[in-house]
Formats: structure tokens, C-alpha cells, sequence
């Protein structure tokens, strides 16, 4: 299973990849993930690229695109790979059927979650996230058992810094502007297929496994 999840800030990619790998037992690739880990290890990658993020804008594809390549020729990709956040836009889109085609293998489908404008920006501000683990929490949609807490580790729950509204609403029209094109490049390709991700969140993971299983 070689796949690509796509949608808005806040659709759900991060919370329906944790699902999706855990089922096809294969890696979950979130450039964004990693560009966070290489700020909070402070290296010169997380110092360039954290300006961009806390604004709201895409990082420079020369950044993301050796990133990208190193992680998928490890050994963990022989049974495929999930990509979440990657690719941003039609030039990384074309970058990554390159690489691909060095390697002889092809995407087999692209998940693209559909989530009205609106309640993107509700989803993104009412996230937290575990300090340590990574885990993802919403007040509203799937609080912690205690407040503030991670049900895994017991860590403090933080909130994005680019989770505030104003950065919220440039991420939004950089992903209108820059990323939704390439729902038509991947229909060209016949790889995409839409989920309603307005639903509840096992409502997603149910559609969004139907559609892989097709
Ligand atoms: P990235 O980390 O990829 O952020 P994003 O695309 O903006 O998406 P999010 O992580 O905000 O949302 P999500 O869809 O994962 O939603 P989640 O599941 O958490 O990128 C961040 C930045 O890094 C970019 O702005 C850019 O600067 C840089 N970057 C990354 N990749 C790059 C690239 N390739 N090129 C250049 N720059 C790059 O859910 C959100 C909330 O909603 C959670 O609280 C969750 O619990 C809740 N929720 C989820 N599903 C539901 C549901 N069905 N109903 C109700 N609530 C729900
Ligand atoms: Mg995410």
C-alpha cells in the first residue's frame, strides 16, 4: 500500500494516518511531523524551516524534498507507505512520481478527506497535542480522559503555534491556492478518491477503509 493522504489544515489527516498505518502495518510519512521534530531539536533545518510554519506558509520544496527522499528508500517502505503532508503542491507532486519512478513503483491510491471550510478552522484551534508523544486530542471532538493530559503517557497537552486563528486562515488559503490542485492532477492519474470528512471520526476511518479495500 503505497498512499498519499490529502486535505485541509485540521480534515483529519494526522488523527485518520494513525488508523490507516496501524491497519497495512506501514509507516506514516507527515513531513509536517518531521519538520517539528527537526525545530524542537533545534537543528538548521528546524531553525529555517520554523519561520514558514509559524507563519503559515509552505517551507521551500528544497527542504522538504531530501527530506522526503531519504525517508523513503529506508527498509520500512518494502510494504508501502502512507504520506501525510506531502506532496504541498503540483511542482513536489511531480518531484515525487520522479523519485518513484526510480524506484519502480507507483501510488496506489490517494485519500482525499473533504471537510467544509468553515469547521477547519473550530477543528484546528480546539486541537492539543501530547508534549512527548505526538498523540492528537480535540476539547470538543475527543477530549482527553483527564484535562490536559495524554491518555498514553500522562504528559502535558500543548497547542500547536500554528494553530492560532490568523495562522489557521493563511494555512487555509496556502492550501486553496497551492495544495488543492492536485486533487485534479491525481484524478488525472485515477488514484483519488473522496471521503466526507465532516462525519465523525470512526464515520471517516470506516469510509476511508472501504475506499482502500475497493
Ligand atoms: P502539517 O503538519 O502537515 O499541517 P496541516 O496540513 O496544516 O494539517 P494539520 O496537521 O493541521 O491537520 P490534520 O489534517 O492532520 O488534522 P488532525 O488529524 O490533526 O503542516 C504544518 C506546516 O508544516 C505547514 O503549514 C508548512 O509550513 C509545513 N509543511 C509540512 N509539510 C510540508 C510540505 N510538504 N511542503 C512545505 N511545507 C510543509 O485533526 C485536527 C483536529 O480535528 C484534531 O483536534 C482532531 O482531534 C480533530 N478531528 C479530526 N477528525 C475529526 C472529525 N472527523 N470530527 C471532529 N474533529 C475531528
Ligand atoms: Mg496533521
Amino acid at each position: 500500500m503505497k498512499l498519499v493522504i490529502l486535505g485541509p489544515p485540521g480534515a483529519g489527516k494526522g488523527t485518520q494516518s494513525k488508523k490507516i498505518v496501524e491497519r497495512y502495518n506501514i509507516p506514516h510519512i507527515s513531513t509536517g511531523d518531521i519538520l517539528r521534530e527537526h525545530i524542537s531539536l533545534g537543528t538548521d533545518l528546524g531553525k529555517e524551516a520554523k519561520g514558514y510554519m509559524d507563519q503559515g506558509t509552505l517551507v521551500p520544496d528544497s527542504l522538504v524534498l531530501s527530506l522526503v527522499q531519504e525517508r523513503i528508500s529506508r527498509d520500512d517502505t518494502k510494504n508501502g507507505f502512507l504520506l501525510d503532508g506531502f506532496p504541498r503542491n503540483v511542482s513536489q507532486a511531480v518531484s515525487l512520481d520522479a523519485e518513484l519512478d526510480k524506484l519502480g513503483i507507483n501510488l496506489d491510491k490517494v485519500i482525499n478527506i473533504v471537510v467544509d471550510p468553515k469547521e477547519l478552522i473550530s477543528r484546528a484551534t480546539s486541537r492539543r497535542v501530547c508534549s512527548e508523544c505526538g498523540a492528537t486530542y480535540n476539547v470538543v471532538a475527543k477530549p482527553p480522559k483527564v484535562e490536559g493530559k495524554c491518555d498514553f503517557d500522562g504528559a502535558d497537552l500543548i497547542t500547536r503555534s500554528d494553530d492560532k486563528e490568523e495562522t489557521v486562515s493563511v494555512r487555509i488559503q496556502v492550501y486553496t491556492d497551492q495544495t488543492s490542485p492536485l486533487i485534479d492532477y491525481y484524478k488525472a492519474q485515477g488514484t483519488l478518491f473522496d471521503v466526507d470528512g465532516s462525519q465523525s471520526i470512526d464515520e471517516v476511518t470506516k469510509d476511508i477503509f472501504e475506499g482502500l479495500d475497493k
